[in-house]
């Protein structure tokens, strides 16, 4: 029997250097989708997969995110003053059981692979997941929630995976397949980055990853990878052979919120799904796709 999964580490020291200057000043993680900042999409999906302790490893300048999970008393009183109870309803989300986020520091930001080491102490010997707050998944069944039931089923680690085009192989950490019924992906490598003429294949991880302690030895080491980082998928490829390793082509549609397009999507995605303002968004993008030179012509509108 798998020991059970309890534990999740977010990493969340990154620059996020594609959303400046959005980011002098703020956290990328904490940009909101919607009305919700991505730390708390990512949270609220942990703790659905039966998460009870969180690491977040920071940096400076983060403050906020940590923050954003304490009681805000002043707020919280001045709600109940004015009678505002379906606010207060909406903070109740961000609180989570007294003492189950801890947060480390990872000074300089040397790599996905190093920001999970900073986590050590933390992982000790136990199964533990990890969740990029700036990859969104919009989906029924929440993406960890689906890695967990595999996680159960086959042990070792388990990592969610989806088709990318060719061409943009060199964007993320590529499989080498064995074993596929489809959906349940056997892992025989993983290279990161690969040139398209490279790549293994076309299935990418994203990042949503169940992981055995033992990873952290390999990325210990300090060896530098693609982009001279100390890279997750360089420490996960040593696991191979040694270990269960699957990934799984997760049900659901996910967003890359570290780029300014895919964030973009992700409004559009999420609000569509919000009962209040559906219409409203189908309404005025129906505007702005049926009528390209709308935003011209309403500016010259105002000038006038
Ligand atoms: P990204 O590759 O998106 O890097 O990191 P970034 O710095 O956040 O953003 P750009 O590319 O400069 O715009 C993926 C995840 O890994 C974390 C980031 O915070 C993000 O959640 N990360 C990355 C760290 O915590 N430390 C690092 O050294 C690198």
């Amino acid at each position: 029997m798998s020991k059970p999964l309890r534990k999740a580490v977010l990493p969340v020291a990154g620059l996020g250097t594609r959303f400046l200057p959005a980011t002098k000043a703020t956290a990328k993680e904490m940009l909101p989708v919607v009305d919700k900042p991505l730390i708390q999409y990512a949270i609220e999906e942990a703790r659905a997969a039966g998460i009870e302790q969180f690491c977040m490893v920071t940096g400076r300048g983060k403050t906020a995110l940590v923050e954003h999970f304490d009681v805000a008393f002043e707020l919280e009183a001045t709600l109940r003053e004015r009678g505002k109870t379906a606010e207060l309803e909406v903070l109740r989300d961000t609180q989570v059981e007294p003492g189950s986020i801890v947060t480390v520091r990872q000074q300089v930001p040397l790599g996905l692979g190093h920001a999970i080491w900073c986590a050590r102490a933390f992982i000790g010997n136990d199964p533990f997941a990890i969740l990029l707050p700036d990859d969104l998944v919009l989906a029924d069944k929440p993406c960890l929630s689906q890695l967990a039931d595999v996680y159960r089923d086959t042990g070792g680690n388990v990592v969610a995976v989806t088709e990318v085009p060719r061409e943009q192989t060199n964007r993320y950490g590529i499989l080498r397949t064995g074993k596929d019924d489809g959906r349940r992906v056997e892992i025989l490598g993983l290279v990161e980055k690969p040139a398209s003429k490279d790549a293994p294949s076309n299935l990418s991880i994203i990042g949503r990853y169940v992981l055995m302690p033992e990873v952290i030895t390999y990325l210990g080491r300090m060896e530098r990878g693609a982009g001279g980082e100390v890279q997750l998928t360089d420490g996960m490829a040593r696991l191979i052979g040694k270990q269960p390793f699957h990934g799984l082509r997760y049900e659901g549609q996910r967003f890359d919120c570290g780029d300014k397009i895919g964030f973009l999507e992700a409004q559009i995605a999420y609000a569509l799904k919000r009962p209040e303002m559906a219409d409203a968004v189908r309404a005025f993008l129906t505007r702005y796709t049926d009528q390209p030179d709308f935003v011209v012509s309403a500016i010259s509108r105002e000038a006038v």
